[in-house]
């Protein structure tokens, strides 16, 4: 049996672990870590065991790491993948010294070219980039999916002092970032932001979102909120959102 274990939060890395779970076929199950983490930590175990998640400040996911740190992995073939918009850096070098803390060794680590989503930094993509980038996910996805079934090892390079460095600035100016997410006079109540928080940081307070430092700074919230009422940087309610075109809302729950 595959499990395939995700972080997303505008569906690109969604998007990729669906089509390795499609192209594995057979016994291939796709679990969400941010559903994961509500639960008790338990044992992963599988044949191939598979952890996916957009590269964040050239790291992974805070939330991904502790899902490994907190969890008992045993399988004869980890595959780590990270999905990223310009350069994924130091992802999954992290992910290799976090397994080989816990004693597991990472057999086969890739990186999946896909749109960038920070957009109140780097502002909305356009059509024609995002055309091209949709193209190169598809097929670096089935790349990734070839090599996991025949059981490619690599390794990613170890040292990274530059990824380590600006991820360390990242980590530290989070709890601080999020101060900057504010709902806007368009805001309904309607609960989807809450509801799709991967972190769980987000709670609605007389029908207002209010978010916690438990942010993971993913943008699912702004970029699938119906209304475009969530205000960070840059945003105004009229700067287009992006999410994956081939993952629906619903696809999130
Ligand atoms: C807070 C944040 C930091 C990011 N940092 C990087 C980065 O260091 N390098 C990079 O190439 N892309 C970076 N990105 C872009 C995402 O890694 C990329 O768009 C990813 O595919 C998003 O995946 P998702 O749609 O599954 O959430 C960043 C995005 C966010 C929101």
């Amino acid at each position: 049996m595959t499990k395939i274990y995700y972080f997303s939060g505008t569906g690109n890395t969604l998007w990729s672990a669906k089509r390795i779970a499609e192209l594995l076929g057979g016994d291939t199950a796709v679990f969400n870590i941010g559903a994961e983490m509500q639960k008790e930590p338990g044992a992963l175990e599988a044949d191939r065991l598979v952890f996916m998640f957009p590269s964040y400040a050239y790291q992974s996911p805070l939330m991904v790491r502790r899902f490994l740190i907190r969890s008992a992995i045993r399988s004869p073939y980890i595959a780590a993948l990270v999905t990223f918009g310009t350069a994924p850096g130091g992802a999954l070098a992290e992910v290799r010294r976090v397994l080989k803390r816990k004693k597991a060794v990472l057999s086969f680590s890739g990186s999946i070219p896909s749109v960038e989503n920070y957009i109140p930094i780097f502002g909305p993509p356009d059509e024609q980039i995002v055309a091209k980038r949709l193209a190169l996910q598809s097929a670096a996805t089935e790349e990734a999916a070839k090599a996991i079934e025949a059981g490619k090892k690599n390794s990613p390079w170890p040292i990274r002092p530059f990824s380590f460095f600006v991820s360390s600035l990242f980590r530290m100016g989070t709890p601080l970032f999020v101060k900057g997410y504010k709902a806007g006079a368009e805001c309904n109540g309607c609960g989807l932001c809450e509801r799709i928080c991967p972190a769980g940081a987000i709670t609605l307070k007389n029908s207002r979102p209010e978010f916690s430092a438990k942010c993971e700074h993913c943008q699912a919230c702004l970029n699938w909120c119906p209304r475009r009422s969530i205000r960070y940087i840059r945003l105004k309610p009229d700067t287009p959102r992006y999410h994956h075109p081939g993952i629906t809302v619903h696809d999130l729950f």
